[in-house]
């Protein structure tokens, strides 16, 4: 791909840009922050690690320079607030919805074609306002949070048995927050269903850490998590320029999918060139349908405050 721009060269943009350019996915990276010189002095410093780490992939960083950007394929989103101990994640939402509307427009402008991935939180609320600020195909505006929440459920997992997080397996549907559903009877070792290498409160205290995986993190460090954020956006986006077409739970805009419609969710998907080539259909039973729900439920209250914002009229 020739360029990607990430918006917000904080914590998670910057680590986002890192390991893009670490896996040569672009000619360029663009870094873009409204702080002055952070998106510059993050890129001269990641572009400077190219003969050590061996990639060509060159990283420039501008200051609300959006003319910069211009040409994008992909843009990545991860400008707005992170959360502090005792904020949930929904808590940010007054300030990140106009931030996520202003630099969709500002960005679109110049990439009209780009495919979005928002990582804002409150993810799946932000993902939504991208959707309708960018007033372009679904296909093409989606969230991650599905790749870090199943990195750390996988972690947990290998952890507790002792073996490889590669040969680790799982999926995971749902909100980027507490009602998350890590999914069991899709969750398996090497092909070995994990019903039957742990047991139901073993596996039920892993899911219970796994939802609440973003605030231990918030608690030990005061903000929110980068590494694997930024690493989770980095495989979404070589499934795209690679054309891989891998499962993944990503979140996705929902029109009558599970039961959901005119909201994003995180659901398994189908992700290539295109961006989401296909919702998969899981055979969910009555209680995983039930949690999801319950999940979409939770996201809907925050689009009630978010069209209580009026963000979109007039
Ligand atoms: P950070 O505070 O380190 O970085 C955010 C950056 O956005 C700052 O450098 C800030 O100057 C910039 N920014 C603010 N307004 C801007 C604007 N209008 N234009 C351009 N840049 C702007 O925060 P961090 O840790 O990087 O987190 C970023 C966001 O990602 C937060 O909302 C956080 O909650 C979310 N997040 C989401 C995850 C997910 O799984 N979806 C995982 C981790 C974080
Ligand atoms: C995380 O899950 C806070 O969404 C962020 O780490």
């Amino acid at each position: 791909m020739n360029k990607i721009t990430v918006i917000g060269a904080g914590n998670v943009g910057a680590t986002c840009a890192n390991v893009i350019a670490h896996k040569d996915l672009a000619r360029e990276v663009v870094l873009l922050d409204i702080k002055e010189g952070v998106a510059e002095g993050k890129a001269l410093d990641i572009w400077q690690t190219s003969s050590i780490n061996n990639f060509n992939t060159r990283v420039r960083g501008y200051t609300n320079d959006y003319l910069k950007t211009k040409g994008s394929g992909i843009i990545v989103i991860t400008s707005g607030l992170p959360r502090k101990p005792g904020m949930s994640r929904d808590d940010l939402i007054r300030t990140n919805a106009a931030i996520v509307k202003e630099v969709v427009e500002r960005s679109i402008k110049y990439s009209p074609d780009a495919i979005i991935i928002v990582v804002s939180n409150p993810l799946d609320v932000m993902t939504y306002v991208a959707y309708k600020t960018a007033n372009k195909d679904s296909r093409k505006v989606f969230g991650m949070a599905g790749i870090l929440d199943t990195g750390r459920y996988k972690a947990f997992i290998a952890e507790a048995l002792d073996i490889s997080p590669k040969d680790v397996h799982a999926m995971l549907m749902g909100s980027h927050g507490d009602s998350m559903v890590p999914l069991r009877r899709y969750t398996s070792v090497a092909g070995i269903p994990v019903t039957e290498l742990l047991n139901k409160e073993e596996i039920d205290k892993i899911i219970e850490r796994t939802r609440k995986g973003g605030g231990e993190l918030v608690n030990l460090m005061g903000t929110s998590a980068w590494y694997a954020p930024g690493a989770a956006v980095a495989q979404m986006v070589e499934a795209i320029v690679d054309d891989e077409k891998r499962i993944f739970p990503v979140c996705c805009y929902l029109n009558g999918e599970y039961g959901q419609k005119n909201i994003y969710l995180g659901v398994p998907v189908k992700l290539g060139k295109n961006g989401i080539e296909e919702i998969v259909k899981l055979q969910l039973n009555q209680r995983e349908m039930k949690l999801v729900e319950e999940s979409a439920n939770s996201v809907k209250e925050v689009i009630q405050v978010l069209d209580g914002m009026n963000l979109f009229e007039g």
